[in-house]
């Protein structure tokens, strides 16, 4: 199957033509059906440019709902069985979505709110200025094995940790309220005349994070709904594939050029190597290759004389012959049966306590370079 792409046509045909299980994350920005009518104008009395394209009208609820349905059956038929799903959307069109969703078997993990640091003011003061959007993020099937690069979602996330904080070296897991400004200024894609080219482009921040935190380089990312391609733009800068799939010409075109201008950025977050697996070593492998000796004592912190290393890495304990974790809770006479051995156990190297955690790290690195 072709990829990096654009596919100028509608999605509902397009999607029926793709590899069934073919692609690792959707995100899909449909028509929100905004249901916009008569000019909105600000307070100093200049005209409000809101989504009031044809591609966003719909006649009816059922229309809306038939259309929702069909372009959504297609992404499942596309989406691997480990894949995720990402639709962003607002108050007018996120339940009936989400209640299709679900129709669908689709299994919603996490709905998001995208908290507006700059949203438009309510211009007439009538209600609540809308200053969020809501994304639910999904999988193909409850058991679905989707990724999910956890540690990487913790340093990206400055929405509940501050600059000073974050400095420090503090990091907190990511909440489901992300905190980004709307796209707007240089970021907005202009025609050859200058003007705006589109109504609801997305910030490619937002796009980064979620392509960063639910899939891994070389991933297939297909966006249903292409626009101006902010999903291609952000999926080529981490090293992802994509595949984009939109129904009007013009954007197409103009999408084509911004997504011509990016360029892969290696680095830590598009490689997720914060959520990469260590390297998984025995301790009958340390005493094979004497980073361990088999006899030697184990000690607690406070340089407690408790047990000692067998040949096969167990320890042995007044005579019982025990892994470590055991050992380590019987050691600190807790109530759990095991402890995590590598965060209590010491030995002596010169005289000195050295923990089991470091010797399994230098371990680690020198069968890494062997
Ligand atoms: C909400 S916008 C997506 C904006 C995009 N996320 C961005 O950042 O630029 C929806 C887009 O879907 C396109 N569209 C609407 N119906 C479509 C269909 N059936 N097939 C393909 N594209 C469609 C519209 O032309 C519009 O550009």
């Amino acid at each position: 199957m072709d990829k990096n792409i654009i596919i100028n046509g509608n999605c509902i045909e397009e999607l029926s033509k793709m590899k069934e299980n073919s692609v690792d994350l959707i995100f899909a920005d449909p028509p929100y059906w905004m249901r916009t009518e008569g000019k909105l104008t600000r307070v100093e009395g200049t005209e409000f440019d809101g989504c009031d394209d044809d591609w966003d009208k719909f006649s009816s609820l059922e229309e809306y709902e038939q259309f929702t349905y069909q372009w959504l059956n297609g992404c499942k038929r596309v989406l691997k069985q480990n894949g995720s799903i990402w639709v962003i959307g607002s108050m007018q069109c996120i339940y009936t979505i989400g209640a299709i969703m679900q129709k669908l078997g689709f299994w919603i993990i996490n709905d998001i709110i995208w908290h507006k640091k700059n949203p438009t003011p309510n211009f007439k003061g009538t209600r609540l200025n809308n200053s969020h959007e809501t994304m639910i993020w999904a999988t193909k099937t409850p058991n679905s094995k989707y990724t999910f690069n956890y540690k990487t979602a913790k340093e990206l996330n400055l929405d509940t940790v501050s600059i000073d904080d974050y400095n420090s070296g503090i990091r907190k897991q990511m909440g489901s309220v992300w905190k980004f400004s709307v796209c707007s200024g240089n970021e907005r894609l202009k025609n050859d005349n200058g003007e705006k080219l589109h109504n609801t482009q997305k910030p490619q921040e937002l796009l980064e994070r979620i392509i960063a935190i639910s899939s891994n380089k070389n991933d297939l990312v297909l966006d249903p709904f292409g626009g101006t391609m902010t999903t291609g733009a952000a999926a080529k800068k981490l090293g992802r594939n994509y595949i984009m799939i939109e129904k009007s010409e013009e954007y197409c075109y103009y999408g084509k050029i911004r997504l011509s201008s990016v360029v892969f950025e290696n680095n830590q977050i598009a490689s997720a190597t914060f959520d990469e697996k260590p390297l998984k070593v025995t301790l009958k492998e340390m005493i094979l290759d004497k980073y361990l000796i088999e006899g030697e004592w184990f000690y607690l912190k406070d340089g407690n004389k408790v047990a000692t290393l067998c040949k096969d890495g167990k320890l042995n304990y007044n005579n019982d012959i025990i892994d470590i974790h055991s050992c380590a809770a019987l050691a600190k006479k807790t109530k759990a049966t095991r402890l995590n051995g590598f965060d209590y156990w010491y030995v002596k190297r010169n005289d000195e306590l050295v923990s089991i955690d470091n010797i399994r790290e230098n371990y680690r690195a020198y069968k890494i370079a062997k």
